[in-house]
């Protein structure tokens, strides 16, 4: 061929980049197997368009937005659907299903080799999570409960100095949250409590949450970021779970190993744990406890601010709790701070747990898996292998085929139907499902059944004028804007449990 054969003149190339741009669009729109699932149109053509509504910080609610205009099943990407079925969201998230963790959570991962949340290897997740799990099994809660003492009642002598006056109680919880993963994984709070102050490193953790929010979702950007980063330095606070609180955490499992003494926190297990199995070594501990810091500090601190905005925007809900509350002190069944196991008993407690984090579940975002050989069904669509599905917890806690009409209400009542109750928790997704459910789940659950009752004895509460909180999504949702003020009660401590 003549080498001129070769060239083509600008209009040419204009052309031919038109044409197949037009046969690209064409396809997804017509012909590719996701084509008759409905979405947004550019959502068909470009994977760009999820993490640019990512970065918009609302894309929990814009989800939702999503599926109230389209159905059940929408097309977020050409080769991605979230998912508002019933059926299908049982089906993925099934354990044992084969419905593995995207392309995405190798962003989460980074270049850490021992990260339970963003591992997406099963063998290697289910052999990591073996050596890890029985310091956050329910057996373990024994030895934790201490701790989260300590920091319960550090808080409510720091909030007993306010006498009334409104206060940002969102902060507050937050520096309760950060406070306890320090005290159960190292037997000693950060001491952000006792100073009422985080020296700046909510921002930092914030920042690193938003930064992953988006950047996940455009896996190839962070693949680029990252072998151009010697030349463009970092421009993504998501590197920070690498850097920063990766020695954050080493000198604390450093500090810890110092200390010594046998106290069973996380960090201590671990240690033991090592003796017997090596592969967890300091590092891989360390990675742990970075972990821990990330998913578990502001998930229970977004709860916990549900939950007390939910009760003081509801005054009857708040009653009817505290009179449960009261009628069990005056029977001396409850202590202070209120024990794990006392909390259990208080039936309204747990529904208004569960209710405030089915409307505000910390996840904001899909949690996605790809489909397995052999393809899935969703509403009647085949789906094929490889396709990226998932679905967000603020999607799939307001179902109406679900949850019913009432389901925008703060309705705590519904947990408390017996013959109902297990058919809603199937579909509770606040912990995440299947074979990747949080770990952590029985600590949150621990200091939050724990802390609520203790405030609501100790404290009279009530919302500050004009008080709303603001919701952002960058992977969590984070929720500001709490203002309360806080009066101390008087107690008759005689009518304590002992
Ligand atoms: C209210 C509090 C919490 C909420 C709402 C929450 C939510 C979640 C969710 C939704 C997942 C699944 C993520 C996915 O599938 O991609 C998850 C996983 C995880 N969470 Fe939590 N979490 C909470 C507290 C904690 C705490 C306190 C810790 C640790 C101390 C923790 C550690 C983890 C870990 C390590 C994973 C990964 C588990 C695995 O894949 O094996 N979380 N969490």
């Amino acid at each position: 061929m003549e080498p001129d054969a070769l060239h083509m003149s600008p209009h040419g190339a204009i052309v031919l980049l038109t044409v197949l741009v037009a046969v690209y669009v064409f396809y997804e729109c017509f012909f590719s197997p996701l084509a008759r699932i409905p979405g947004p149109f550019v959502a068909k053509i470009t994977w760009l368009y999820y993490p640019f509504i990512s970065r918009r910080g609302r894309i929990h609610r814009e989800l939702v937005d999503l599926h109230k205009t389209y159905g059940t099943v929408v097309r977020i990407s050409p080769n991605a659907l979230s998912v508002g079925d019933p059926m299908a969201f049982r089906e993925i998230y099934r354990a044992g299903n084969k419905f593995y963790k995207s392309q995405s959570y190798s962003v989460l991962q980074g270049t850490r080799p021992f990260d339970l949340a963003g591992q997406r290897d099963e063998k290697i997740h289910s052999e990591q999570r073996r050596l890890v799990a029985r310091s956050y099994s329910m057996d373990s809660m024994v030895y934790l409960e201490p701790h989260v003492d300590t920091v319960i009642n550090a808080l409510v002598d720091r909030l007993k100095a306010f006498h009334g006056q409104p206060i940002d109680l969102g902060y507050w919880m937050q520096l309760f949250a950060v406070d306890v993963i320090g005290s159960i994984s190292f037997s000693r709070p950060f001491g952000y409590v006792e100073v009422g102050e985080d020296n700046g490193i909510f921002l930092r953790i914030q920042r690193a949450l938003r930064s992953i929010g988006w950047i996940r979702h455009a896996p190839q950007l962070y693949r680029w970021h990252q072998k151009l980063m010697p030349y463009i330095g970092n421009w993504l606070a998501a590197n920070d779970r690498n850097t920063y609180f990766f020695e954050f955490a080493t000198r604390e499992v450093q500090a810890r190993t110092d200390r010594g003494g046998d106290y069973k926190d996380i960090a201590g297990q671990l240690l033991s744990v090592q003796k017997e199995k090596p592969d967890l070594n300091d590092t891989n501990i360390a990675f742990m406890m970075t972990t821990n810091v990330f998913a578990g500090s502001d998930t229970t601190s977004t709860s916990l601010r549900a939950i007390i905005y939910l009760l003081l925007k509801h005054p009857e809900k708040y009653d009817r709790l505290v009179e449960e509350l009261e009628s069990k002190r005056q029977k001396g069944e409850l202590s202070l701070p209120v024990t794990f196991k006392q909390a259990e008993s208080c039936a309204y407690l747990q529904a208004i747990i569960y209710e405030a984090m089915r409307l505000y579940p910390a996840a904001g975002d899909i949690l996605d898996r790809d489909v397995p050989p052999g393809g899935m069904t969703i509403n009647g669509h085949y789906v094929p292998a490889g396709v990226v599905v998932g679905t967000s917890a603020w999607v799939i806690h307001r179902v109406l085929d679900i949850w019913g009409p009432d389901a925008e209400e703060f309705l705590p009542e519904r947990w408390l139907d017996k013959g109902n109750e297990n058919n809603l928790k199937r579909f509770f997704f606040a912990f995440g499902g299947g074979s990747r459910t949080c770990i952590g789940r029985n600590i949150s659950w621990l200091e939050i059944s724990k802390l609520v009752p203790t405030l609501l004895m100790c404290f009279d509460m009530r919302l500050a004028d004009k008080a709303e909180l603001t919701e952002e999504c960058g992977s969590l949702v984070f929720l500001s804007g709490l203002k309360v003020h806080v009066a101390p009660k008087e107690l008759d401590r005689k009518l304590l449990a002992s």
